[in-house]
């Protein structure tokens, strides 16, 4: 078959003239590839079995995995689907057209091979204007896949189409690269709550906006086990796969990085942010945009990993953005090509706390030697109020002048304002432990140490303990922090004794924390060999988890 290929001029404004004869190709049951807003299309009469089986034939795709029908407007709806929910209401009125697809319970007139066998129908309004014109001319919604060989990264520009599918289709209708670079968002609307299917060109967060609670099928962030059937079907099959072997790091980009630059082997390939591509000299390095913009990763994502099947790249390493917004679909779509393959550059955070007087500092030097990085959480909490400007307004708006014009905080004057007011107490704490944690992450993502230590006298009072994988508590045996604190503070035995009574008991420690470090070592020396030899073997069982 001789593929005809139809270049649009204006892709913002297609010409009618230009668009009807791949129009008149899918109503006479023919196939189409043609761009939408999230990747290239493969379209057919979705009304009309036997175009849906080219569509399989052409794609390689196993039939039980159904399609999604197009349509230009909102009137086309109801001839397709038995019921409109009020939730498919509300987003159609707020996102369609767009990269949105809701499943909707099938109406007879569309046939179980474009659905796989299913009753319900997946339905998309897209917003590219040359898609629109082209559903409109055809008058009748268009069945369309990604317009890939089966197994292959999705298309984002015709180039890419014509590499999987010259010859085998009737015609491709270039437009363009496309604009939001990763499939439609899937929301199924005939379970409560409304569950995602596939994470897209819509952020998660902006389904949660319109109907509240969304679920998120397992399939989005796991790889599903023999058997295990997915709610979209598509989601089961190894999508989006390179044919290089990927592994997708997860974690900040400073350290996802640095654990690939780590970690690289020969003539492997690079899949990273643009700030960090002069990490991997002599390597082949595809780009996905800046690490702050989503926007251009997902734009990049399938591009970037097809380029490699030009290349005998044997393996390929890729630097994984977070989860929020557009960053939840490009992580699953590198995830996926991974086969999930996913190692995680995070640190092994452990929090310690304990009584005064009980061997803290001796076990937070234990840590340095092991090459962990310590957060003191109390001196990083001093800092942040001479340095950030976002907490000591939050102090400011809530507590009036606390800071002297030299800038420093007038400590008697804001204890005397919470001191004795546990409200008071209460609110300052809320704006430290809003502020703390940000910093602590900000110093945890920037470095490049595989294990941190967050030091807090009120780990688990504060919610810190949350950041922590384990939390150790340090403690010691009353008579030996008594003699301690005399030693350190020069103050006598009663005085000594009424400050370790006066603090939390052990219980509290053995209650809240995962490990319990006893002090009764007969010098600080001793001790700290012995945290070592405990801490080590808590690093070697949690690295062994992974
Ligand atoms: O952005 C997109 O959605 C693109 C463009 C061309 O519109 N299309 C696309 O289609 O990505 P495709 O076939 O590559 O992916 C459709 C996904 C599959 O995972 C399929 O299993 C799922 O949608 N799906 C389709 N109908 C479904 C249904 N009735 N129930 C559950 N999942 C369904
Ligand atoms: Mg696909």
């Amino acid at each position: 078959m001789k593929t005809k290929v139809i270049k649009i001029k204006d892709k913002t404004r297609p010409e009618d003239g230009e668009l009807l004869e791949a129009a008149e190709i899918l109503r006479s049951g023919g196939l189409v590839a043609f761009p939408t807003e999230t990747v290239y299309g493969l379209g057919a009469n979705a009304l009309d079995e036997a175009a849906a089986k080219k569509i399989y034939a052409a794609k390689g795709r196993p039939s039980d995995n159904p399609l999604i029908a197009h349509i230009s407007s909102m009137e086309e709806l109801p001839a397709l689907v038995r019921e409109i929910p009020e939730a498919g209401r509300k987003l159609a009125e707020k996102y369609w057209p767009g990269p949105l697809t809701m499943i909707f319970p099938k109406k007879d007139v569309v046939p179980y091979g474009t659905t796989g066998g299913l009753d319900t129908v997946a339905v998309r309004m897209p917003s590219d204007p040359v898609a629109n014109r082209l559903i409109k001319l055809a008058g009748i919604p268009v069945a369309a896949p990604s317009a890939n060989t089966s197994g292959r990264p999705s298309p984002t520009r015709a180039e890419h189409v014509i590499e999987d599918m010259d010859g085998k289709i009737d015609a491709i209708v270039d437009g363009g690269p496309c604009s939001v670079g990763v499939e439609s968002t899937i929301i199924d609307l005939t379970v409560q709550p409304p569950r995602l299917l596939r994470p897209g060109g819509l952020p998660l967060e902006a389904l949660e906006e319109v109907l509240g609670q969304v679920a998120v099928d397992d399939a989005v962030r796991r790889k599903m086990g023999e058997g295990e059937r997915p709610r979209a079907p598509g989601m089961k099959y190894r999508h989006y796969a390179p044919k290089a072997a990927v592994t997708t790091v997860t974690g900040s980009p400073h350290r996802s990085a640095a654990w690939i630059a780590a970690h690289i082997t020969e003539n492997a390939g690079v899949i990273c942010f643009d700030e960090f591509a002069p990490l991997f000299p002599g390597h082949i390095v595809q780009r996905l945009g800046p690490a702050g913009d989503k926007l251009a990763q997902a734009q990049h994502v399938f591009d970037a990993l097809r380029t490699f099947d030009d290349t005998d790249v044997p393996e390929i390493f890729a630097q994984c953005p977070d989860e929020t917004g557009l960053g939840l679909a490009v992580s699953n779509r590198l995830k996926k090509a991974a086969g999930f393959h996913v190692v995680d550059s995070a640190p092994l955070v452990i929090g310690f706390t304990g009584p005064t007087g009980a061997g803290k500092t001796s076990a937070l030097r234990a840590l340095e030697r092991l090459g962990g990085l310590v957060l003191d959480c109390d001196a990083i909490y001093h800092e942040q109020l001479r340095t950030d400007a976002a907490l000591r307004e939050a102090i400011t708006d809530a507590f009036g002048p606390v800071f002297a014009p030299d800038g420093s905080l007038d400590r008697q004057k804001l204890g005397g304002l919470v001191f004795g007011d546990p409200t008071s107490l209460a609110q300052l704490n809320d704006i430290i432990f809003t502020y703390l944690p940000r910093e602590l992450q900000r110093r945890m993502d920037d470095s490049d140490a595989p294990v941190v230590g967050i030091d807090a006298i009120n780990l688990v009072e504060s919610g810190l303990s949350h950041l922590c994988r384990r939390t150790v508590a340090v403690l010691a045996p009353e008579e030996v922090r008594v003699r301690r604190i005399m030693a350190r503070d020069s103050i006598p035995e009663d005085y000594a004794r009424l400050r370790v009574q006066a603090q939390r008991q052990d219980d509290f420690y053995r209650e809240n924390c995962t490990d319990v470090l006893m002090n009764s070592a007969a010098s600080p020396q001793a001790f700290e060999e012995i945290a070592y030899q405990k801490l080590q073997h808590i690093i070697e069982e949690e690295t062994d988890h992974e």
